[in-house]
């Protein structure tokens, strides 16, 4: 067993001696972390309810990991990640999310996995480096998730992505033009989450179904997401034994 009860608090997450796992998947929704832990593992214990970030850990498969909301967006996704991190051990972040499709050709339900994250927001610009950073993957995470897709028949799209702070973007001109650099979607959390995996030493990766797509407009149905979703989990679960 990979974890230690953790006595000392956080601002955001307080254990109270309960466990954190070494491995800590991060879906945007804290009830969707319940929804995990619920459906995947055993022994569950909860951890976290500051601020209804719900977070709990257990086993799957006989490995220990944990599953905790991460918010929307690089400053909440990323201020968790710091502490899990620096206070809390964890070695491994692996973001399960939804992300928006900027190409034609991939469709609603598909997975993509981003090797690198573009991003607009200024959150690198703390590391005060002499050019622009490329937040990339884990290799080691992104080769073991391609693993498990290939041993299960599941197709995936591995490139780059967007990790944008604008939602709701006045100039309709913006996913064209991500697109024509061959970026393949856009989500919110990524790039915030590699630099500061980078930074401290962590290893993370982002992996999404596509929740909708930017170029046709096609969007999904719960039900349906509620299936890709599964999907995803069942080749993420696995990169706790990494
Ligand atoms: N933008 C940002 N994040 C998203 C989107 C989007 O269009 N779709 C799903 N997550």
């Amino acid at each position: 067993m990979s974890s230690n009860s953790q006595s000392h608090a956080t601002p955001h997450i307080d254990p109270k001696g309960r466990p954190i796992a070494e491995t800590v998947l991060l879906p945007g929704d804290p009830l969707r972390a319940k929804f995990i832990a619920d459906t995947y593992l055993e022994d569950v214990v909860q951890f976290n309810e500051v601020r209804n970030m719900l977070g709990y850990t257990g086993t799957y498969e006989g490995t220990e990991v944990s599953v905790m909301g991460s918010g929307m967006g690089i400053p909440s996704a990323s201020l968790y990640a710091w502490e899990l991190i620096n206070v809390f051990g964890t070695k491994k972040l692996i973001r399960v999310g939804s992300c928006g499709s900027l190409q034609k050709d991939i469709d609603t339900y598909e997975i993509i996995v981003a090797q690198g994250a573009c991003t607009d927001s200024r959150f690198i610009e703390q590391y005060n480096l002499p050019g622009s950073y490329a937040p990339i993957a884990s290799w080691n995470l992104l080769n073991n998730f391609q693993k498990e897709a290939e041993a299960k028949g599941v197709r995936t799209h591995v490139g780059n992505i967007l990790s944008s702070d604008v939602f709701y973007n006045p100039d309709n001109t913006v996913p064209a033009r991500w697109a024509a650099m061959g970026v393949l979607g856009v989500e919110m959390e990524s790039a915030g989450l590699y630099a500061v995996a980078a930074s401290c030493g962590a290893e993370a990766l982002g992996v999404f179904t596509v929740s909708d797509n930017l170029v046709t407009g096609a969007q999904t149905t719960a039900e349906e997401r509620q299936t890709a979703f599964t999907t995803m989990m069942e080749l993420a679960l696995p990169l706790a034994r990494a």
